[in-house]
């Protein structure tokens, strides 16, 4: 019997309109747009709205995915949300879009992997698909971590942004997804974390109950390059192919100097590297797919060529995904 894949038929993708820039956040700060871009790479970022949440980017997001793809929602066999950022603890964010979209009925659940939630998604679709449970899944990564920023705190203000991106799988004889890899290790917690929860309790004296995140960028900096170069052999080991074989890297988008040191590894060019942290800042889920839509709306990734997918963040958890589009 041959085998299923699992093989993205559209992608789509949602920002919202707000830009903060370099320069903006110099007045808010004590921080500079050469020490910003020299240091990340990074120019501008998008915020949400105050009345935009996590649920609307997804929606737009999931609604060009399904146009794209010339498909109606209540087709859908599951949905998928990758978000760290949920609108609320329950209802999942993923059971707020389904009846929004008007896909009754079918599974919907949100993954909490911090920066590598669409890439975990992703991982767990490709399983339904394969295993012949699912035949169309709708899988989106999406954020407001701008909500979870100490504006005063310049370690992390100058880095995230908000946004979102979605993709329609659905079974296909030939490839599809090749492979997809997850891992985490909880043992480095400490070193980036929202340290307040519904369990824990919040910190009510602190300004937005202590809900920011914290990240020892310097020590996640070095685990992030060191297990991403690990995630990518590991990857063409298990589809034994060399690294000569992949057309487009498509990396979480954290940090250009971390995206540097894996394109170097993979002896890629930069020219072969969607690179979105310029303009989007670290938008955690959603900077997967964004990347991802980016390089299939502006043409430059094309049916038939290889995309590696990867992903580093919170927990720490990383994964990867290797795909013939
Ligand atoms: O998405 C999840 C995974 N996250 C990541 O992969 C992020 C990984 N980390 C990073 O991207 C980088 O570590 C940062 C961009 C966060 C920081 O860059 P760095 O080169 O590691 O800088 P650093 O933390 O070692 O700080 C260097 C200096 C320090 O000053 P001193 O001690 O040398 O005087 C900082 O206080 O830069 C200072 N600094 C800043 N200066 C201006 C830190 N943040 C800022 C800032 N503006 N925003």
């Amino acid at each position: 019997m041959s085998r299923i894949y699992s093989r993205i038929v559209a992608s789509g993708s949602a920002l919202p309109e707000r830009v903060v820039t370099n320069h903006d956040l110099e007045l808010m700060v004590e921080t500079s747009d050469s020490w910003i871009r020299d240091r990340t790479g990074i120019s501008e970022r998008r915020v949400a709205a105050a009345d935009e949440t996590t649920c609307d980017l997804a929606e737009r997001a999931a609604q060009m995915a399904l146009q794209r793809a010339g498909v109606k929602a209540s087709s859908l066999d599951l949905i998928i949300v990758g978000t760290t950022t949920p609108d609320l603890i329950f209802p999942s964010t993923a059971c707020l879009l389904q009846h929004r979209l008007g896909a009754d009925e079918c599974g919907s659940f949100d993954v909490n992997a911090a920066c590598s939630g669409f890439i975990y998604g992703l991982s767990i679709a490709d399983q339904y698909i394969r295993a012949g449970n699912a035949k169309r899944v709708l899988v989106v990564g999406a954020e407001t971590l701008t909500r979870m920023i100490d504006w005063e705190d310049r370690s992390t203000a100058v880095l995230f942004g908000d946004g979102a991106g979605a993709v329609i799988l659905e079974p296909a004889i030939e490839a599809g997804i090749l492979s997809t890899h997850i891992h985490a290790s909880g043992a480095h917690a400490d070193l980036l974390c929202a340290d307040v929860g519904v369990s824990r309790g919040f910190r009510e004296h602190e300004k937005n109950a202590g809900l920011h995140v914290l990240m020892k960028g310097n020590e996640v900096f070095k685990v992030a390059v060191r297990t991403l170069g690990r995630i990518v052999d590991e990857t063409l080991g298990a589809n034994n192919m060399d690294k000569s074989e992949l057309d487009w890297l498509i990396p979480h988008q954290a940090n250009l100097r971390i995206i540097n040191a894996t394109a170097k590894k993979l002896d890629m060019s930069m020219d072969q590297v969607i690179v979105t942290v310029n303009k989007h800042g670290n938008t955690s889920s959603g900077s997967v797919p964004l990347a991802l839509d980016e390089g299939i709306s502006d043409g430059r990734i094309k049916r038939g060529e290889t995309l590696l997918l990867e992903a580093f963040g919170g927990g720490f958890t990383w994964g990867s995904a290797l795909i013939k589009y």
